[in-house]
């Protein structure tokens, strides 16, 4: 296993639309065992791939203390929309209060490529929906109404 850098907003690498995976081997264990050593290196709640550099459809987020890797996740229904704030490792120095639907289903695949659904409601769509525009190249500034600038 290996922490990987991180990229930094600004980077164009960051705005690059990801591919899907197509194999479930040994590769991406591997990726998803770097991404979630660098997750817990430098703390947060979820990491997408082009974030390490790396232009692959596979994100993860961690919450309620449970993994969830997500290979080719797609957004499969919406409903809603709340407002709350978010921040992004490739972002330091500010977070923003992002529009987001207040309830998601989403499908993707697990690492040995069986496919997975999982419903979420609040800050944990959030989550999903914010590694999820990773691997299509938006960043959360992209959608924020209000800049909030970190005090530390
Ligand atoms: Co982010």
């Amino acid at each position: 296993m290996a922490k990987r850098n991180i990229i930094k907003y600004g980077d164009p690498f960051l705005r690059k639309i990801s591919k899907p995976v197509e194999n479930y081997d040994g590769k991406l264990h591997q990726l998803l065992e770097d991404m979630e050593e660098t997750l817990h290196a430098v703390g947060g709640l979820g990491l997408a791939a082009p974030q390490v550099g790396v232009l692959k459809r596979v994100c993860i987020v961690e919450y309620d203390d449970k993994l969830y890797e997500l290979v080719n996740p797609v957004l499969i229904r919406s409903r809603g929309k709340c407002v709350d704030n978010e921040g992004c490792l490739s972002v330091p120095g500010f977070r923003g209060l992002v529009e987001r639907p207040e309830e998601i289903d989403v499908e993707y695949f697990d690492r040995f490529g069986n496919l997975c659904k999982q419903h979420a409601e609040g800050y944990f769509a959030r989550v999903f929906l914010h590694e999820m525009d990773h691997l299509d190249g938006i960043l959360f500034p992209d959608k924020m109404i209000k800049k909030i600038i970190d005090d530390d």
